[in-house]
């Protein structure tokens, strides 16, 4: 059985390799990676990575490496086919029984000439109102074309299968042609202020008005059209092309390939202002971001989710090449994860206007299950009346772009959303903004620290429950750099924020014993699974297990000054990622000064490696 490459892909996109490899093999989270001991290759201290945005896996040690199937068929010691059935059987994306994948992805062909298009008199009773006989394609017989459509399709094909990929290429070409043709649509899109090399570069073309243009230009292939949904046929009986007299906007899939197309109206009176094609057995919108693969060819790094083509198209010719949008559709899960994987940082923009703030509500909806420990969100909320495209027209890029850094972290935003229209100076206010909150961070994964983050800090924003005053009039930035030691900021972070700990988990091997912040690191181990949800009752918890070292602690929260540090979730998040790497580094360079032998001389080297790679991509990140 062969397995078409598509399936393959659509199967590694489903499959968490964390999560699967996680399965057998302890894996700690450090940073941006998992990393546990290789199951391939005997070791006591872990040297194997796995990266969830990468959905790949290398061991430092024995160098072994791949994504999921290679990683099934070395450990199982199993066969391709094998592992694939399994894959499939766990994702639920069904291998091609007998090619009927290959056979969905083609047509029969027919040198048929098409049906000739006299009215006759029930046709003319069809709601349509039909051109007057003319053949708007008679240009394509003409001598100056210097592309026939029939022509390009090979003659020995006639009668044989159509490939619906081969075929939308084909269409593709033929809208560009177009084109070339229309004066208007020329037009439309200048007057839109795309170049031409934009317009190259996305393929755009237009459909003319004809209703039946795509038969007169593929005969061969109505059988293809109509399972793209390029050809329809009316109640009548009638058939009549989709996309009439609209610039086009091909929409290519991961790999490129022109699955399904847009179609503009050319100006704003005609409704609807946009037709997509349906999807059809290659175009499956909830799995399609438009700009993906352009984004991916031009390696975009940060990804901005928008509403529209010309949004899109309109940020790429500004030289913002990780714009989407998705196809006419409501964003879901798979677009969400799409992005993720790709980049941890993400930003969605929205129009300014009530729709859009509803549309960000039911996004957030969505996002908020799929925000692990790591991941970020932004909102970016557009000025009123303006979509990225206008706004870059008339504003500029500059303009945009400070826009877009300065968008609210998703803490900021939530408290914005759920404290707009609530007295927040009175008491019932504030139960219901922290009632709503609880509604929201219940969607955020189990796992991760995200959600006491997010309540401690609302509770502090509206006055509950701050125990400890922070200090005013203390440059933070300041004491941060110069005066404190790193040791004592981390124990300040594992006090103020005790779920923190999970960050440290690993760091607590490479403190020696005897050490202030082991003791601490100890505790935490001990306690954590007894902590209260409730964030602040977590401290006093803590505070009360390490009662004999009070004093201690009250100083090491006092000069450090911590409370000023973290005035949002995920700036602790950040820092306590940091220093729990860069504690690691320094513990580990103490430790090789001093190795017991000069297996393990080598042994923390490689450790050090590791680390100091994942400190340098946390740093671009
Ligand atoms: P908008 O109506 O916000 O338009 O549709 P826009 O992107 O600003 O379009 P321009 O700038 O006027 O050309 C946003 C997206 O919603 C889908 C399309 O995917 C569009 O890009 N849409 C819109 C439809 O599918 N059908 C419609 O009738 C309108
Ligand atoms: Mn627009």
């Amino acid at each position: 059985m062969a397995i078409p490459q598509q399936t393959i892909d659509h199967i590694l996109d489903r499959v968490d390799l964390v999560e699967l490899i996680g399965q057998r093999v302890k894996l700690k989270k450090t940073g941006r990676t998992y990393s546990g001991c290789c199951p391939f290759h005997q070791e006591k201290s872990p040297s194997f990575h796995v990266y969830q945005d990468k959905q790949y896996y290398h061991c430092f040690g024995c160098q072994a490496n791949g994504n999921a199937i290679r990683f099934l068929m070395d450990m199982d010691s199993r066969n391709f086919i094998d592992v694939m059935k399994d894959l499939s059987s766990q994702t639920g994306i069904e291998l091609p029984k007998d090619n009927t994948d290959q056979k969905k992805l083609s047509y029969k062909k027919t040198n048929t000439p098409p049906p000739s298009t006299p009215l006759n008199t029930s046709q003319a009773k069809d709601s349509f109102s039909f051109q007057p006989e003319h053949d708007p394609f008679a240009m394509l017989s003409e001598p100056e074309n210097e592309f026939s459509f029939q022509n390009a399709l090979p003659q020995e094909e006639i009668n044989e299968e159509g490939n619906l990929y081969d075929l939308l290429e084909h269409v593709t070409q033929f809208y560009q042609q177009q084109l070339k043709h229309n004066t208007g649509a020329q037009h439309y899109f200048k007057q839109r202020g795309l170049s031409e090399n934009t317009v190259q570069d996305w393929r755009l073309g237009y459909a003319p008005e004809d209703w039946q243009h795509l038969e007169k230009a593929f005969p061969a292939d109505i059988e293809g059209l109509k399972k793209v949904g390029l050809i329809r046929t009316s109640d009548h009986g009638r058939d009549f092309n989709l996309l009439r007299e609209r610039v086009i906007f091909p929409i290519r899939d991961p790999k490129g390939r022109v699955v399904g197309f847009g179609g503009r109206a050319l100006n704003n009176e005609i409704k609807p202002k946009y037709i997509n094609s349906p999807d059809s057995d290659i175009f499956h919108k909830n799995q399609l971001l438009y700009g993906l693969y352009e984004g991916m060819k031009n390696k975009a790094k940060n990804w901005l989710m928008v509403e529209g083509y010309m949004d899109v198209i309109a940020l790429s010719q500004a030289g913002i090449h990780g714009g989407v949008a998705t196809l006419g559709t409501a964003s879901n899960t798979e677009h969400l994860n799409m992005l993720f994987k790709r980049n941890p940082r993400l930003t969605i923009a929205f129009d300014g206007d009530q729709a859009g703030q509803k549309a960000a509500r039911r996004t957030l909806e969505i996002a908020l299950p799929l925000l692990e420990d790591g991941r970020e969100l932004k909102f970016f909320i557009l000025p009123n009346e303006h979509d990225p495209d206008s706004l870059i027209q008339r504003e500029g890029l500059e303009h945009f772009k400070n826009l877009w850094q300065s968008a609210p972290l998703l803490s900021d935003f939530l408290f914005a959303l759920l404290t707009q229209g609530e007295n927040i100076s009175h008491p019932e206010g504030k139960s219901h903004v922290m009632g709503e909150l609880k509604n929201l961070t219940n969607m955020l994964p189990p796992k991760g620290s995200y959600r006491y983050l997010l309540t401690q800090s609302f509770r502090e924003k509206l006055g509950l429950g701050r125990r400890f005053t922070p200090q005013n009039n203390n440059d933070a930035s300041l004491s941060f750099n110069i005066h404190t030691k790193d040791k004592d900021f981390a124990i300040a972070l594992l006090i103020s924020q005790p779920f923190l700990y999970k960050e440290f988990e690993q760091l607590r091997a490479y403190v020696p014993q005897g050490d202030f912040l082991r003791y601490i690191l100890d505790t935490l181990d001990n306690v954590f699974d007894h902590l209260p949800e409730n964030q602040e009752a977590a401290v006093y918890y803590l505070l009360g297990a390490t009662a004999v070292v009070h004093t201690e602690i009250t100083t090491i929260l006092k000069t450090t000054n911590i409370f000023n540090l973290i005035e949002s979730p995920e700036k602790a998040l950040n820092l306590a990622k940091e220093y729990s790497l860069s504690l690691q580094e320094d513990y580990l360079k103490q430790k090789m000064k001093k190795p017991a032998s000069l297996a393990e001389s080598q042994h923390l080297r490689l450790k050090l490696n590791a680390l100091t790679k994942q400190i340098s991509l946390k740093l671009i990140q």
